[in-house]
């Protein structure tokens, strides 16, 4: 649990005491470890040195503007899915020729305002995508700088919905595909095919399949150079798991060193770590509200849910939940619980079957290894408001975003005069 620790029962993030933030600033909360974040990007510069590699951390992970902030004052890049994150990519002071855009669907107006940045490259996801940009790249007298999304269909042993690069999904190219779109590029005159990207799925938790992965690029790379086209980046995407449960899941120094015998030095190496930056940094601080005895089950409800954190009830994840005093599980006292929001759904779920110390109203917990998707796919249902987030460096912490207001919930909506 590096950066978290309890000290005398209590739950601290490095020198900050959590129930001491609390009480500032109320509850739920999101809570990253700085120090964490940091040495989390700096083991992926560290273990691929020898490739001198541009991490272009994947925005949809976490895209508060502070945490973005510190990554590109380290020299972080920028995965970005649209236009939306590469405003905040630029935002942050990401440098364009840093950023690499990725995705299935980009439209006129996001390709247009890629184009405008200068971003280092477009990993094109399809024929007609490729057509589009070399269109509105002359348009621009631009010429935009390409990779190919190559779909391995591998198997990456993860969740199904976010395994990216089976054979059914709707990311990228099979290599036949992929030839012919890299062919059609070299006769686009607002092309420069500057590389290949794959990214096989999320929470990926052994080296294999991106060893097959690595493997596979490098044969069809050879085929394309027989046909002088020149590729001068490797993008492997990110998908690097961590460590939900105490697992032992492979650090980017045994990714590193199982890989490398297999990356060409000729080529600039690319990664698009999300999770395994920003995961296992933050946490999810509630309050209890009520402890529910029914017949069957114990219910401690939460004032966070599912709006909060939806990973639990979308795709069944597990996060550790531990009491921030825990005292009471010094006795050997713990008792078999759900932990549940107040959102009108049963799958408003933050944990089940937990073993926790007896737990009373306004009593703290924390979630953890929230810091990735877990602010980013909160949402206002049940017009919930999103919570706020703050960051502790050493002995300090910074609010990095306030809660919302009721005002946020009707800021965009418009009653049309004659409803008035
Ligand atoms: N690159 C591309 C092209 C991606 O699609 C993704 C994630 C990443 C990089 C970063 O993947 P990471 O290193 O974070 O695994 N909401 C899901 C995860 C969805 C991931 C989507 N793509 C979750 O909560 O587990």
């Amino acid at each position: 649990m590096g950066g978290f620790s309890y000290r005398n029962h209590e739950l601290f993030c490095e020198e900050v005491k959590i129930q001491e933030i609390a009480e500032d600033i109320g509850t739920p909360f999101y809570l990253y470890n700085y120090d964490i974040i940091v040495g989390n990007y700096q083991r992926f510069i560290e273990a691929f040195k020898e490739f001198s590699p541009l991490i272009c951390y994947a925005y949809k992970a976490n895209s508060n503007l502070a945490i973005c902030k510190v990554l590109a004052s380290k020299g972080c890049g920028a995965d970005i899915f649209s236009g939306g994150e590469l405003f905040k990519a630029r935002k942050a002071g990401v440098p364009p020729d840093k950023i690499v855009f990725n995705g299935n669907g980009k439209t006129r107006q996001e390709i247009e305002y890629a184009l405008e940045e200068n971003i280092l490259m477009f990993n094109v996801d399809q024929r007609d995508e490729l057509l589009l940009l070399n269109e509105l790249a002359k348009k621009k007298e631009k010429v935009a700088r390409i990779s190919v999304r190559v779909n391995p269909q591998i198997d990456p042993k993860t969740h199904p919905y976010v395994a990216t690069g089976l054979a059914n999904s709707k990311f990228g190219l099979s290599f036949h595909q992929a030839e012919e779109v890299y062919r059609l590029a070299t006769e686009l005159k607002n092309i420069h095919i500057l590389g290949i990207h794959t990214h096989i799925g999320s929470q990926i938790t052994k080296t294999g399949p991106y060893l097959e992965t690595l493997k596979m690029l490098n044969e069809i790379i050879s085929r394309l150079e027989k046909t002088g086209i020149e590729i001068r980046y490797l993008n492997l995407g990110g998908g690097f798991g961590i460590a939900y449960r105490e697992e032992t899941v492979p650090s980017p120094q045994e990714f590193a060193t199982m890989l490398s015998p297999y990356i060409n030095r000729d080529y600039r190496l690319i990664l698009e770590p999300g999770r395994a930056i920003v995961g296992n940094a933050g946490i999810l601080v509630t309050k209890v509200l009520y402890v529910k005895n029914t017949p069957s089950k114990t219910f401690i409800v939460v004032d966070c849910a599912m709006n909060d954190l939806i990973r639990p009830a979308l795709y069944n994840s597990f996060h550790r939940i531990l009491p921030v005093n825990n005292k009471g599980s010094e006795k050997d006292k713990t008792f078999l619980v759900d932990i549940v929001g107040p959102i009108c759904e049963d799958g408003d779920f933050l944990g089940k079957d937990r073993r926790l110390p007896a737990l009373r109203p306004g009593d703290l917990l924390a979630i953890l290894d929230t810091g990735a998707y877990g602010y980013a796919m909160s949402s206002n249902y049940n017009l919930r408001l999103r919570v706020s987030e703050v960051m502790v460096i050493k002995d300090r912490y910074y609010t990095i975003r306030e809660s919302e207001t009721y005002e946020d919930l009707i800021a965009k909506e418009i009653i049309p005069e004659e409803m008035e």
